[in-house]
């Protein structure tokens, strides 16, 4: 964890947003998964470790916005926990390393908030997302765990939101080690993928780099030459030269920030050039991406300026037609990119998603566009420095969508349907980094980048 005075600060500035009451901030508790005591890897609150800095299950925090005091609720082991486990901190240790003087037991939490509660007083807390924490909402404050999310308050959720946007040094170094670390999956991934080879094996492997380095994954690996499928986790293929791998993946580090990187690849070494022209374009797409992207613009902009050059690039292939500006503006291509640009990146790898998207990636200024395609852009507000963010274009041939929306003849002023058509053996090309917004534009962030380029890929995967 960082030095406490981050904890303390991030904490102060927390209360100086949130006008009133106590915010109560909930840990995570292990969770089972085939019986109570083999449980998943244990995965901290992201909130609750951005505040308290605390890996540990089975703890809460409050912060009192009028008087200041600041408490940190959890059970101290006992004599069978440490002959299970090893010696362990004390609850008074663990505040001390987060500054939190004042802790209590666990079950001194319940009064706690009751007595604010019976007081009269407001309680902030964030949307619930895991079972156990909607039913211990329940106990603390009367609220049915169904329908607390819809009481979380969204006042605490903008506050957290404002804050955890911007990153600071101390965290855009650990991003920058996950994001090392996503590199070594990503080229072992490279040097791995040959014919014959199980994407089982190579989804293996990179999961074990991830594990080696840093904590884990920072969410299940997608690998498959089925990239038409967005998130593909069925790794039951086998490679087949001539196919295109697809391999989105990341890791989070030891103190839990992550990196997100997509590469498509060909099996065997070398890209056909059918598969050069379509790559090209999405790499094109992601040169833009970059370029656009800086302060002052909006994300969104910066998804549609790309959605064109995506279309102008079919167009040049001869699989759009018509003037791009109203192809794009009609939607036309989210047949080949019915996704968004990409997502801020932190503690989660959608940053915030559990405080709700709408106040992640979008405000008052800046509104989602509902529009097949456009409508799942996760980020699309403003731009400012000390944002993290993927920068996420694709190209798609999904036979299925294609069928669709040719048989409605849906577009039809702007698709080339018969040229489509040979394209539904083609698979799909993602290219994905992870960027920050600096003062004047953006950088890419880890020390060395994926190779990208069709001669920094072909060369990995031959030497
Ligand atoms: N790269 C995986 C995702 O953005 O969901």
């Amino acid at each position: 964890m960082f030095k406490k005075e981050t904890y303390q600060q991030r904490r102060a500035a927390l209360r100086e947003k949130v006008g009133e009451g106590l915010i109560l901030l909930l840990g995570n508790a292990e969770a089972p998964a085939n019986y109570p005591d083999n449980t998943y890897r244990f995965r901290q609150d992201s909130s609750f470790l951005y505040f308290f800095g605390l890996n540990q299950p089975g703890f809460a925090g409050i912060i009192d916005v009028e008087s200041g005091e600041e408490t940190l609720f959890g059970n101290d082991v006992d004599m069978d926990d440490i002959i299970w486990m090893g010696a362990q901190p004390t609850v008074a240790e663990l505040g001390m390393r987060a500054g939190v003087a004042r802790t209590f037991p666990f079950r001194r939490l319940t009064e706690t908030v009751q007595a604010a509660v019976a007081a009269g007083r407001k309680v902030h807390f964030l949307p619930p997302y895991r079972y156990d924490n909607m039913l211990l909402l329940e106990a603390l404050t009367g609220i049915r765990a169904s329908v607390a999310r819809q009481y979380a308050s969204i006042e605490l959720v903008k506050a957290v939101v404002s804050l955890r946007s911007v990153k600071s040094e101390e965290e855009i170094k650990e991003i920058e080690d996950a994001c090392n670390i996503g590199y070594e999956m990503h080229t072992a991934a490279m040097r791995l993928c040959k014919p014959g080879v199980k994407e089982q094996y190579i989804a293996g492997v990179m999961d074990g780099v991830a594990a080696s380095y840093g904590s884990m994954v920072s969410f299940p690996t997608i690998l498959s030459q089925h990239g038409e499928t967005l998130h593909n986790h069925d790794h039951s293929g086998i490679l087949e030269a001539g196919r295109l791998m697809l391999t989105d993946a990341g890791a989070e580090n030891i103190h839990n920030y992550c990196s997100d990187f997509t590469r498509t690849v060909p099996v065997g070494g070398r890209f056909s050039d059918r598969q050069r022209d379509i790559y090209n374009i999405v790499l094109a797409c992601h040169d833009k991406a970059i370029e656009f992207a800086r302060p002052g613009n909006t994300y969104q902009q910066v998804h549609l300026s790309v959605c064109k050059v995506l279309a102008e690039g079919l167009k040049s292939l001869g699989l759009m037609k018509g003037n791009i500006d109203d192809a794009v503006a009609a939607g036309a291509h989210a047949l080949f990119m019915p996704h968004g640009l990409g997502h801020m990146m932190g503690l989660d790898v959608h940053d915030m998603e559990d405080l709700g998207q709408i106040h992640v990636g979008y405000d008052e200024e800046v509104r989602p566009i509902q529009q097949f395609g456009t409508s799942s852009l996760r980020m699309g507000r403003r731009l400012q420095e000390g944002f993290v963010i993927t920068d996420e274009p694709g190209c798609y041939f999904i036979p299925a969508l294609i069928d669709k929306w040719h048989s409605e003849g849906l577009h039809a002023d702007f698709l080339c349907y018969d040229a489509i058509e040979k394209y539904k053996d083609f698979g799909g090309i993602r290219l994905e980094d992870d960027i920050l917004i600096t003062a004047d534009g953006s950088r890419f962030l880890g020390e060395k980048r994926i190779p990208i380029t069709i001669k920094e890929v072909e060369q990995i995967m031959n030497e």
